[in-house]
């Protein structure tokens, strides 16, 4: 890819574009890309081969923006999670009550957690809940990836950790929810490395952060990860995220309702019995239920189907339960 300056229309899909390296070129402006908002002087992305503009580069945008996606209203809700009543619960007592009831924990004199980290195996619905408490309490929703953080703003770490909870106070009430916070609240070892020093500084930014915050501030973090016991120890220990929330892998009972969540909206054929296509030594998480029922469908769709058959959920497992066995990303 090139940049260049977007110098001159000339006609509805063509421009001339001055590169970087000095000579101005006539190109083509590809149909995906917005034109509403190319404007002469605009930096634009070239494709290096065909030189043809695909992308404008929006450089006065905040880069934060891209990694702390508001998400206004979530549409997940606690009907849509299959199971998972304990959890459902005690995020409800850290998260949601404080948030829509503040005053309950004073006049009990204690109090509310900041947050809670919620923990499991892949697949097990923590960002679900996540997104669902976020909806049930109509609270501005904070997502940000930790890996994404440390990739993509690498040196701008601690920076976007410091407006995420501004942006955060500004429209509390507020749920700052870190996605996948192992990438950077690994346990610190002796490291010299770049990239290492990089995680750790963002890492204590976000204690600082989190002590810094007062507890009646509106704003509650939700953190959520797969590896828990490769978190450093002073992110979760009292006074910080103290609340931890388990999500185990999926029981048959729970295995039943969430295949059941998943189908309400599929046109079953008679002969489709939960019972049949869900045992005990099945190794599925609710992920996994998803992708099956997902890919039942499709394979009838194939047919030109409508009602989706028993074969049709059998031949799904058995490729999920292969796609799984086999650590396919
Ligand atoms: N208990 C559940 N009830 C209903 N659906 C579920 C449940 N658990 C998982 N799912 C389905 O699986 C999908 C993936 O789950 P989710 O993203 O919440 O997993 P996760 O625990 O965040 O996994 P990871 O650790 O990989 O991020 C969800 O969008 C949802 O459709
Ligand atoms: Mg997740």
């Amino acid at each position: 890819m090139n940049v260049g300056t977007l110098e001159e229309f000339i006609d509805e899909d063509h421009c001339i574009v001055s590169s970087t390296m000095g000579p101005e070129y006539y190109v083509p402006i590809m149909s995906f890309v917005d034109k509403d908002q190319l404007e002469p002087n605009s930096s634009v992305l070239l494709n290096h081969r065909g030189m043809s503009i695909v992308g404008i580069m929006q450089d006065d945008v905040d880069p934060l923006l891209n990694v702390m996606k508001v998400e206004k209203a979530p549409l997940e809700s606690y009907a849509d999670i299959g199971g998972l009543e304990t959890q459902i619960q005690e995020i409800k007592e850290a998260v949601e009550l404080p948030l829509t009831h503040p005053e309950v924990y004073e006049d009990m004199g204690i109090k509310p957690p900041k947050g809670v980290i919620l923990y499991g195996e892949p697949g097990t619905g923590k960002t679900l809940l996540a997104k669902a408490v976020a909806n049930e309490t109509s609270a501005t929703f904070l997502r940000v990836v930790g890996s994404e953080l440390i990739q993509k703003y690498l040196g701008d770490g601690p920076k976007l950790v410091r407006e995420l909870f501004k942006t955060a106070q500004e429209h509390s009430p507020a749920i700052i929810f870190i996605d996948e916070i192992d990438a950077i609240g690994t346990k610190r070892y002796d490291s010299n490395s770049g990239g290492e020093k990089e995680v750790q500084r963002t890492m204590l930014e976000l204690l600082n952060q989190l002590d810094g915050f007062d507890t009646h501030a509106e704003v509650k973090v939700i953190m959520a990860t797969n590896k828990i016991e490769t978190l450093d120890p002073a992110l979760i220990r009292p006074g910080r995220i103290d609340r931890k929330i388990e999500f185990p892998v999926p029981d048959l009972k729970t295995k039943h309702k969430i295949f059941q969540i998943h189908t309400s909206r599929m046109s079953l054929n008679d002969d489709v019995k939960v019972v049949d296509l869900i045992q005990t030594k099945d190794d599925l998480s609710g992920a996994d239920i998803k992708a099956m029922c997902t890919e039942a469908g499709l394979i009838a769709l194939r047919e030109r189907r409508m009602k989706v058959t028993k074969e049709d959920f059998d031949k799904a497992k058995e490729k999920v339960l292969y796609l799984k066995k086999g650590d396919i990303p």
